[in-house]
């Protein structure tokens, strides 16, 4: 990754993991140089400072799953506008997702998209790489062409569309291991999802909405945990939304399959409620669910069964959203407002702590992609990829506020706790009170 190294930077009177008495760290070259009681760490003139009282600190967010939509689609986000995004959300790591145009199914555009990113230089920028050539599900990409490509593809994904065929996902999940590599599954077995406009239920029924049912999801979850134990591989399924693959996950952890598995922050806060609207921009794959497949959701993040937090931002266009139902696109932004609403549905409901959303949204995405500098603990000698959050104060969404070139957001107009008040990338401030570098 780019060289992002700056002055050194001294934050006063955070709290780590929000635990503890307040410290001050001092950030030079680069990592956490030294941390100390207030007053007690000495800083150069030149160092800038970073007044955190009532702070909390916590190592950089990493999104396994971003739609930076660059190339093809520039008018609704780019690699520029979605890492300025990413900055100010407090990440300092996020995966863009492979169904761009062209496809991100070779060296050729994984590497555009890496390089882009590190031009940027606001956000460690990993390309996804396509399962499947033009995501079409039926022949294996060049995934070890683009994992040894200079833009060191680490995650594969035909998401936005499942890899429905059982033998090209055994054959990708056993390529995989010999790569090294790990697989994210978009779960949706599309026989189940023809026509499909809205969770399956009483309320679709009654709104007229074609149904979307959740074992569309936890059969292909199914499938692809015993897939991958088969094969030894790890495997990665991407935006869990039903209480039923909850109960799949656990009974594949149990049995010992390398399975990780996301979560998005509108999947916590979000119902099928919001049918009643009939409003497109409440239009995402897999649907809004029913509120116990909600509360399912937010008790097994807490648990573990499901790991980490992945925001799936996904940004269109107006004319995308701002239609009849059936002719909208799904997909919602989330970069901006993830931590917001994990602060709103995890922390403030007492099912997570600060340390606990380090877990979820750092530690282990950074695991799961093998980032070796990501999702680090905070501590001397470390790279300094960090996030600053006011855990008291409250902010209202306006879409039109994001960096993102596009506006869709479900959360606008509410109020939510938690604000990022600065993000640091190697020691870099690439987000600072609402204002990326
Ligand atoms: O709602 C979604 N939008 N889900 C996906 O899986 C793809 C995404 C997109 O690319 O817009």
């Amino acid at each position: 990754m780019s060289d992002t190294r700056q002055a050194d930077v001294l934050i006063t009177g955070a709290r780590p993991y929000g635990e503890g008495d307040p410290v001050d760290v001092l950030v030079a070259d680069g990592v956490i140089a030294e941390i100390g009681a207030p007053g007690t760490v000495e800083a150069p003139e030149s160092a800038e400072r970073i007044e955190a009282r009532g702070q909390v600190l916590l190592p950089g967010f990493v999104d396994l799953h971003t739609h930076l939509r660059e190339p093809g689609r520039e008018d609704t986000e780019t690699v520029e506008s979605g890492s300025r995004a990413a900055a100010l959300g407090g990440y300092t790591a996020v995966f863009a997702m492979a169904n761009t145009d062209p496809v991100a199914d070779n060296a050729l555009v994984t590497g555009h998209v890496r390089r882009r990113g590190e031009e940027v230089g606001l956000v460690d920028v990993h390309p996804v790489g396509a399962v499947t050539v033009g995501l079409k599900g039926e022949r294996l990409a060049e995934m070890g062409t683009m994992a040894a490509s200079e833009a060191q593809v680490r995650v594969f994904s035909d998401d936005g569309v499942c890899v429905a065929d059982p033998l090209v996902m055994r054959r990708a999940l056993e390529y995989s291991t010999a790569l090294g590599v790990v697989v994210a599954q978009h779960a949706e077995e599309p026989r189940l999802t023809q026509g499909a406009q809205a969770h399956e239920g009483e309320r679709a029924s009654r709104l007229g909405y074609a149904g979307w049912p959740s074992s569309a999801e936890e059969s292909i979850v199914a499938r692809d945990c015993i897939l991958a134990r088969h094969a030894g591989a790890r495997l990665h399924i991407c935006h869990v939304s039903t209480t039923g693959t909850v109960d799949v996950l656990t009974w594949a952890k149990e049995l010992g399959v390398e399975v990780s598995a996301e979560v998005t922050p509108h999947h916590l806060l979000l119902t099928d409620e919001r049918l009643e609207t009939y409003d497109p921009v409440n239009k995402v794959n897999p649907p809004l669910r029913a509120e116990r497949d909600v509360d399912r959701l937010r008790q097994a993040l807490a648990d573990g069964v499901l790991d980490c937090v992945a925001t799936d931002h996904a940004p269109h266009a107006e004319q995308d959203k701002c239609c009849e139902w059936g002719a909208a696109r799904p997909g919602m932004l989330g970069l901006q407002t993830a931590l917001s609403v994990v602060a709103q549905t995890m922390v403030r409901p007492g099912l997570l702590d600060w340390r606990g959303v380090a877990r979820v949204m750092s530690e282990r995405p950074a695991e799961i992609a093998r980032l070796p500098d990501q999702g680090r603990p905070l501590a001397e000698g470390e790279p300094a990829n960090l996030v600053l959050v006011d855990p008291d104060a409250e902010w209202t969404v306006r879409g039109a506020e994001f960096a993102s070139v596009s506006e869709n957001t479900p959360f606008e107009g509410m109020r939510l706790p938690a604000v990022v008040t600065a993000t640091l990338l190697r020691g870099r401030i690439t987000a600072r009170e609402g204002k990326s570098d």
